[in-house]
């Protein structure tokens, strides 16, 4: 071992920080200009929460268009329509009544939309668990109280422009019940210059379509979701905060200059980000519209969080696509099920009674973040400069601690194979970059090899090599620049090879 003689390796025995231990309560609730609070702070009293009755419903790009708005002047809204046909869903809620009631309000589908696997979910799994014929109506009158429910205008968390919503468990309920009944306005059309192009889609018209097997175990996730939040004993009684986090250019790290040593890192070759990494910021290995394909056939890491916490689908609704530059991070989401497998495996498992403990705006003391690696359709194109500084500023975007909490209340790092899967990076260059960033953010990373041991093992040995020989981030940076360069020389080498030979007989003070 050439790091033999350079003290004991930076192991096990340092812990990581989590929460609960690890939690500096925020500042009293309070709306400002960067966060909107759908709640009436001074009305609401324990877990009754009061909706804030604000600004009115507004028509405008700035705002979600909610299916009880409409344009000063223009057409009527179509709310009366959809309360009349949800309301016909209370009587009898067979999937062709379902269908008949979302195509009456978007009969310009008419063509297009089938409830084929609505109907399969029906045939196949109804009997066992929650009865469609009584849950649908459940779900109607959820629907239905958006007006009562919702009495702020809810802004779009633009590009460009960090900004929060806080708002009730229940107020995401029902948005989502609305998403399931497909009511939302100029939310349909994925057409590229149609209104909402730059948004995720939001309506679940496309999870009704074409049966799967995938969609099937979805449609079990999601309808677990809303029988819990539609029965008066088991809805969730909190809060829960989206923050869209943008780092001006000029606030992102000048890598090739950072003199950080790497952060602590442990490496699990068992365990999942969402249970192991519990208390843990926990990475949501995202598309850069949140939540990817989790309203159609996408089944991996993203889509299997979104599903076990469909609070979390609710996002869609207005975060506009990330930039390079920010992330989404969200606060309070709750864990309703538990499943098995992963993608064409994956299976529903049952309900999950999360009792994880509540901060002072009573969100769940679960923190996610969404950050968004590069779809390298062609492997090759990740070793650039371009490309590497891309992921490190993303990652640091998603790493870089709420700069008003001190750093010793600040949870470590949850992570693994970002962008190695579906997005086809290197796992080896993503495990560098993720801890460069950790390094400058000044967090400790647990890492997760999803039941690879061999690349566990390896991440051990090269992080105990750089921490032992004391290279900085910079120094990486410019390793890894130069083994870019130096790619079409190294073909069979691989990143860490490369790294353990520039380091290895290195002196000290690189
Ligand atoms: N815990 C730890 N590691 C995991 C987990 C988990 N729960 N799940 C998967 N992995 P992937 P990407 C490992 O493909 O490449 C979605 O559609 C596993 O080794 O989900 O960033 C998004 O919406 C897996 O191969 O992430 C995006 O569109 C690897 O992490 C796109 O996929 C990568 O997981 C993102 O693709």
């Amino acid at each position: 071992d050439e790091a033999a003689g350079w003290g004991s390796p930076p192991n096990t025995g340092e812990k990581l920080k989590r929460e609960p231990e690890c939690h500096m309560d925020p500042d009293k609730l309070q709306p400002n200009r960067d966060h909107t609070v759908l709640i009436d702070i001074n009305e609401s009293r324990d877990d009754r929460f009061v909706p804030y009755k604000g600004q009115p419903h507004a028509w405008d790009n700035l705002h979600v268009k909610l299916p009880t708005d409409f344009p000063k002047n223009g057409p009527k809204p179509r709310w009366d329509a959809t309360v009349n046909a949800l309301n016909s869903l209370k009587k009898k809620a067979s999937v062709k009544d379902v269908a008949m009631a979302i195509m009456s309000y978007n009969q310009s589908y008419q063509r297009e939309w089938k409830f084929h696997a609505l109907e399969t979910y029906v045939e196949q799994v109804n009997k066992c668990e929650n009865n469609f014929s009584i849950l649908i109506p459940k779900m109607a009158e959820l629907a239905v109280r958006l007006p009562h429910v919702i009495q702020h205008a809810i802004p779009l968390l633009k590009q460009n422009r960090s900004h929060a919503i806080t708002l009730s468990q229940v107020q995401i309920s029902c948005l989502l019940a609305n998403a399931f009944f497909c009511t939302f306005p100029h939310r349909n059309s994925t057409k590229p210059h149609s209104e909402y192009s730059n948004f995720p889609t939001i309506n679940f018209s496309n999870l009704f379509g074409e049966p799967s097997p995938r969609k099937i175990e979805k449609l079990r996730a999601l309808f677990h979701y809303f029988n819990t939040v539609t029965n008066e004993e088991t809805r969730p009684r909190g809060l829960v905060t989206f923050e869209r986090i943008c780092i001006p250019p000029k606030e992102l790290p000048n890598w090739q200059k950072k003199t950080e040593i790497l952060t602590h890192l442990q490496v699990f070759s068992e365990g999942f980000i969402e249970t192991e990494g519990k208390g843990l910021l926990q990475v949501d290995f995202a598309a850069k519209y949140v939540g990817g394909g989790v309203l159609g056939n996408g089944l991996v890491q993203e889509e299997i969080r979104f599903l076990m916490c469909p609070e979390l689908i609710v996002a869609r609704l207005f975060t506009e696509k990330l930039g390079d530059n920010e992330c989404l991070k969200i606060t309070g989401a709750q864990t309703y099920s538990v499943s098995s497998g992963y993608s064409d495996t994956f299976k529903w498992l049952g309900p999950y009674e999360d009792d994880t403990k509540r901060d002072k705006w009573k969100r769940r003391l679960c923190q996610i973040v969404a950050i968004d690696a590069l779809n390298f359709h062609n492997p090759k194109d990740q070793y650039t400069k371009e490309n590497i500084q891309r992921e490190l500023n993303k990652a640091y975007v998603g790493f870089r601690p709420d700069p008003s909490v001190p750093l010793e209340y600040t949870p470590d790092i949850a992570t693994g194979n970002w962008g190695c899967g579906a997005f086809k990076g290197d796992p080896e260059l993503k495990a560098l970059i993720q801890m460069m960033a950790a390094a400058v953010a000044g967090r400790s990373l647990a890492f997760f090899t999803f039941r690879n041991s061999a690349q566990a093992r390896e991440l051990r040995q090269i992080h105990k090599l750089l921490k032992t020989k004391r290279v900085s981030v910079g120094h990486l940076y410019t390793l890894l620049v130069r083994y870019c360069e130096e790619k079409q020389h190294y073909k069979s080498k691989s990143v860490f090879e490369f790294i353990q030979d520039k380091t290895g007989s290195a002196s000290s003070h690189l």
